[in-house]
């Protein structure tokens, strides 16, 4: 088969990062087999491109590839998209369907969002994992198929099966062989190769021949790309569809969100601190947690320090003492309420979804320059 190999990645699949590496590794070893295939990582990492190159280059490449998103289907219905179902099996069903494993039957059948699928299907899944047998809905006749399983998921099968809502010997069987996808932000190196395959794909498509400049490619190298490669490809095809003339794309083509990208390093939205390479100082986060709390205390009080000392369960004088010390070390807090005036916090948000307190400026970590 020729075209595999490449320069820049393997099979289609742009990437010389050395966890991608080892993901062609994998498949070079993987496809020529009929062995089960669990593909995992974040949206748009390309665990369907993998599962589809797994075919291709499998013996099976010329039987289909049959794609069966289960996150998006219906539950009842989920059942007869796969096995199909007999002429009145339920209401509507007035005719006759064949299922896609049996349009996969020689083929390729790649189960993505597998976490999704209800414990009835579970168990059918498993069946066919077995022997290749089912039966369509409503039907008491056994199929027998000869298909190939991958199974996708961008969450944690693991957990779900510790939170008992996907079968654990489903999860083994399923999992023969693991394929974890790394998310762009881990092989940032991978950004520059990424932006000329896609740039080149969309002028082979017919669009205009654009380029990046090193600025502005630096800047794509940076971002933590939460969407991954997609978000890449559909940012690139929206600057070339409204491109500029020359067809370049600079650091001010670039959408704003990207100009101003959290501190270096992984974009965890759960937690509010970035540990950059220089780490966070503890000290100051703590103080500015604890500002965060005492402004919302003095905000609700309509800054009766009494009322927000109860509030906040401290005796009146501990924070007072607080406050004390908070305006002597020149705390923004402090500034605020010098001012008599009481620092607006938006209410209602959870305590823990909500950012850092906006009152303290991020002091930027050592190391490194401020933005
Ligand atoms: N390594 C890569 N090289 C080239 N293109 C890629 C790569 N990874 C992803 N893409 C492109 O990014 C887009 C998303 O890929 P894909 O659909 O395979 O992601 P996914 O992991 O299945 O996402 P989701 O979990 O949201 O379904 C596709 O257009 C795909 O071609
Ligand atoms: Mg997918």
């Amino acid at each position: 088969m020729d075209g595999v190999e490449s320069e820049t990645g393997f099979a289609g699949i742009v990437g010389r990062h050395p966890s991608m590496r080892a993901i062609f590794d994998v498949m070079r070893k993987v496809a020529p087999t009929d062995t089960t295939v669990l593909i995992t990582g974040e949206s748009g990492t390309g665990k369907e491109l993998v599962a589809a190159a797994i075919h291709r280059l499998s013996r099976r490449a010329a039987g289909r590839f049959v794609a069966v998103h289960c996150g998006a289907i219906p539950e009842d219905l989920l059942e007869s998209e796969m096995f199909g179902h007999e002429r009145g099996a339920f209401t509507g069903a007035i005719a006759s369907r064949v299922g896609r494993f049996k349009l996969a039957d020689g083929g390729t059948i790649f189960l993505d969002e597998i976490g999704e699928m209800s414990p009835k299907l579970q168990v059918k899944l498993l069946r066919v994992l077995e022997d290749g047998r089912f039966e369509p809905v409503g039907s008491v006749v056994t199929h027998q198929v000869d298909v190939r399983i991958i199974a996708a998921t961008n969450r944690s099968l693991e957990a779900a099966v510790a939170a008992r809502q996907f079968r654990e010997d489903l999860f083994y069987r399923l999992r023969v062989v693991p394929i974890e996808m790394p998310p762009l932000r881990r092989r940032r190196d991978d950004v520059p190769l990424l932006v000329t395959a896609i740039l080149e794909g969309l002028a082979a498509k017919g669009l205009p021949r654009f380029t990046v400049t090193p600025a502005a490619l630096e800047i794509l190298e940076r971002y933590p790309w939460p969407g991954n490669v997609r978000e890449l490809r559909n940012m690139l095809e929206q600057l070339v569809v409204l491109g500029r003339p020359e067809h370049t794309i600079d650091v001010p083509d670039l959408p704003p969100h990207l100009l101003a990208p959290p501190p270096l390093g992984e974009a965890v939205p759960a937690m509010p601190w970035q540990f950059g390479p220089a780490g966070i100082d503890f000290y100051h986060e703590m103080e500015a947690i604890e500002d965060r709390i005492i402004a919302q205390a003095l905000r609700l009080s309509g800054g009766n320090k009494k009322e927000a000392a109860r509030l906040l369960r401290v005796n009146r004088t501990t924070l007072l003492e607080k406050l004390k010390r908070k305006r002597a070390q020149g705390s923004p807090l402090a500034a605020l309420l010098g001012g008599g005036r009481v620092p607006v916090l938006p209410l209602g948000a959870a305590a823990d979804a909500a950012p850092p307190l906006e009152l303290a400026p991020p002091r930027p970590a050592p190391g490194t320059a401020a933005a």
